[in-house]
């Protein structure tokens, strides 16, 4: 087992190693002093991993209860978040309880911000099951469902207590799934790290799943531990984001987190290099790593469509908004633009 400290307004650990939902009860029990859990999944992890969180829980003394909502960004919504909430209170949960995100990014973000909520905050553990939780969602504390109006609109700072990773669990991720949390670990190495970009670009990633998963959970824990609430540097982890989360809500989310973050890079980085914040040849780089993980790299959307999108991001501030570009490859920074900024990034970008 690789452990990994994240030192945030609250320190805890991240587990990662093969088998570790076997462990989930008494690695738990080190970390939260409830011995009730409400256990959140959803329709395709509940039936396949569940079963064994519960029993491990319970070997450990917990009682569980066990919510399953059905899979899909469409479900991480204000109504599914309510029938937690509601899940929640009907079964007396009390605020000295704790709940268990047991699933991918959509578990964890919609069961973290139930938990940050729900009695004005009870304990949560994480138990990410695809690749981009593990490397990315399931660390650092943010919490969020979609609205309407755009992705995470709704959310919390909340920090788990404990984060346990069982690599085994990638082994029933789609190849699609599974390349979602590849465009993740592109996008840490391109922000902060350039020798990890050399390592994962000739690796076979699925044969070095804890070592990647580790390196992304030791990038983005330095991250959190500098910057938890997003007031400067953790913003660089929007790298790829605003046109990326354009093009999910473009798409009616059927484009998902990580491939729309791909093409997010590629277009931040096209802009960039035509409007000189990045140097020629970055957005080669960007280009190549992409395809070299069989992630896109072509936008299906225009410019206005994605400038309509983007402009409700909740990253805007009045009336700017920080977008993300490379200096280098493996250094970040951010670019403060007006609205009529935004409007010329996005039609540089394409
Ligand atoms: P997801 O949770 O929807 O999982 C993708 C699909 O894989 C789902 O259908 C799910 O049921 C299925 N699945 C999960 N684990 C499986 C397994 N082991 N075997 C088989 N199927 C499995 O999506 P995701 O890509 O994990 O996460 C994307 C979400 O994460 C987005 O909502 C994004 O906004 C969010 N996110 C949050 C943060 C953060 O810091 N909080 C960071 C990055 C992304
Ligand atoms: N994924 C962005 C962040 O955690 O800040």
């Amino acid at each position: 087992m690789i452990s990994v400290q994240v030192n945030a307004s609250s320190a805890y650990p991240v587990h990662i190693g093969a088998g570790l939902l076997d462990q989930t009860g008494g690695l738990a029990a080190q970390a939260v002093k409830s011995r009730r859990c409400a256990v959140v999944t959803d329709s395709t992890v509940g039936p396949l991993y569940a079963g064994r969180v519960c029993a491990s829980l319970e070997k450990a003394g917990f009682s569980t209860l066990l919510y399953t909502f059905p899979a899909g960004e469409q479900n991480k919504n204000i109504t599914t978040y309510s029938k937690i909430l509601e899940f929640f209170a009907q079964n007396r949960l009390t605020r000295s309880d704790c709940v268990a995100a047991l699933g991918g990014g959509v578990t964890g973000d919609m069961a973290g911000f139930a938990a940050a909520t729900y009695q004005r905050g009870v304990d949560y553990i994480q138990l990410p099951t695809t690749f981009l939780a593990a490397s990315d969602s399931s660390v650092g504390g943010k919490t969020a469902v979609d609205l309407e109006a755009g992705k995470n609109l709704a959310g919390a700072f909340w920090q788990p207590k404990m984060v346990i990773c069982d690599t085994d669990t990638f082994s029933t991720l789609s190849t699609e799934t599974f390349a979602d949390g590849v465009a993740e670990t592109v996008k840490h190495a391109l922000i902060k790290d350039r020798e990890f970009l050399d390592f994962l670009m000739p690796a076979d990633l699925r044969q070095s799943i804890p070592q990647v998963v580790r390196r992304n959970v030791e990038i983005k824990a330095a991250v959190v531990g500098e910057d938890e609430f997003e007031r400067g540097t953790r913003k660089f982890l929007n790298f790829g984001h605003t046109l990326g989360h354009a093009i999910e809500k473009c798409s009616s989310y059927r484009v998902t987190h990580g491939h729309a973050v791909a093409i997010g890079m590629v277009l931040a980085t096209r802009a960039a290099e035509r409007l000189g914040y990045s140097p020629a040849g970055t957005l080669d780089t960007v280009i190549k790593a992409n395809q070299r993980f069989g992630l896109p790299i072509e936008c299906p959307y225009t410019a206005q469509a994605l400038y309509d999108a983007a402009s409700g991001d909740k990253k805007r501030d009045g009336g700017s908004i920080d977008v993300v570009v490379l200096e280098e490859i493996g250094k970040a920074k951010t670019v403060r633009l007006d609205m009529d900024g935004l409007r010329a990034f996005t039609e540089a970008a394409l």
